[in-house]
């Protein structure tokens, strides 16, 4: 058992993050040590080139996101923790794929045709190839098993496409260059939507703070960002069936139940017939019990530039160790000289 996943280093680390991909990295550190495997998590900083960015932000950021995912659990001594930019092989495997990945599979991206909007022309190459360097990212350790929320599925499809294809054309069936990856979602919170919209996924690039709970706000701002959460007027429903048709209703309850560990239709026992007047302060109530001690740790560490470098450091060497064997064998089934 191989465990791989990264997160983009850009904006803070959101609830949406945690619930969906964060706490079950940090679950899965103890799966992979009973199976005798290992961890490796990363942050995609290379990844963030692909938007327009501000270097100074960006190592800032790359640093945040490091004593977030300390603060949230990920414990370094037990997992590779490192940034791609630290680990070239990351970036060489991607252009060693792209011979590989196929055009049309790229432009059946959605994340390329969301985030590129209505200018496709003038988005870099970088968001379009971006699917590649993930593959990449997860090939590169013959990872079995990659945790994330369902955003990523697509890629991780794409990521089992251009292995099994490399496989087939430079492999023999008994000695296949790359593993194919298991992408592993939670059944519950693959997908934490937004505060002010039901529609559309909590996320970093959101314009609206207000939109997301972000594990370094204070209790304060928390409990006022559930307050001020968009509802409607109905009461809850004593089952989850009634709440078809009520995103926003929906999401604040999935946050509850899956905070809580319990089913939606737990929460729904407690709170049949209530409002979302006494609903709201109860999910603000576990929202800090449960991320207040990750946000205490994470302002302990976060100005800690020393130890978080140090962090990094470690993560990466042991990363490039890691890297070497599966670079070398796709340089040399491709013929390339070296
Ligand atoms: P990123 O940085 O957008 O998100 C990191 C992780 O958080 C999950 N996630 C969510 N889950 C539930 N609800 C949400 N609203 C929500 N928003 C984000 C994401 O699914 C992800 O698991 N391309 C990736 C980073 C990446 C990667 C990889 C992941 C680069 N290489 C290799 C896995 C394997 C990304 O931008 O995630």
């Amino acid at each position: 058992m191989r465990i791989v996943s990264g997160i983009q280093p850009t904006g803070h680390l959101h609830l949406g993050n945690y619930l969906g991909a964060i706490r079950n990295w940090v679950r899965m550190q103890d799966d992979a040590e009973k199976a005798g495997g290992d961890c490796l998590f990363f942050l995609a900083d290379l990844h963030a080139l692909s938007m327009p960015h501000v270097p100074a932000e960006l190592s800032a950021n790359t640093r945040a996101m490091t004593a977030a995912l300390v603060a949230c659990g990920i414990d370094p001594d037990r997992s590779t923790l490192f940034n791609q930019a630290r680990v070239p092989a990351h970036a060489e495997l991607q252009w060693l794929l792209n011979g590989t990945a196929r055009i049309g599979w790229l432009n059946r991206m959605t994340q390329f045709k969301d985030k590129s909007g209505k200018n496709r022309e003038g988005a870099s190459a970088a968001l379009y190839t971006y699917p590649v360097l993930q593959a990449a990212d997860v090939l590169l350790y013959q990872a079995t098993h990659v945790p994330v929320g369902e955003d990523q599925k697509q890629h991780l499809e794409l990521a089992r496409d251009v292995a099994q294809k490399f496989n087939n054309d430079y492999a023999t069936p008994d000695a296949p260059v790359f593993t194919l990856p298991d992408p592993i979602i939670p059944s519950s919170a693959a997908r934490i939507m937004s505060l002010r919209d039901g529609g559309s996924k909590m996320s970093k690039s959101d314009p609206s703070d207000m939109s997301r709970i972000n594990l370094t706000d204070d209790a304060d701002t928390m409990m006022q960002k559930v307050k001020k959460a968009k509802t409607d007027a109905e009461p809850l429903p004593s089952e989850p069936a009634g709440l078809e048709g009520r995103p926003e209703a929906r999401n604040l309850v999935g946050i509850y139940a899956t905070l809580a560990d319990v089913s939606a239709a737990d929460v729904l026992r407690d709170y049949a017939g209530q409002g979302f007047g006494a609903f709201k302060p109860a999910l603000g109530e576990l929202l800090v019990e449960k991320l207040g001690p990750i946000n205490a740790r994470f302002v302990a560490l976060k100005d800690d530039r020393a130890a978080l470098d140090a962090i990094l450091d470690k993560g990466a060497e042991k990363a490039r160790t890691l890297a070497k064997p599966t670079l070398d064998a796709t340089y040399d089934v491709l013929g390339l000289c070296r």
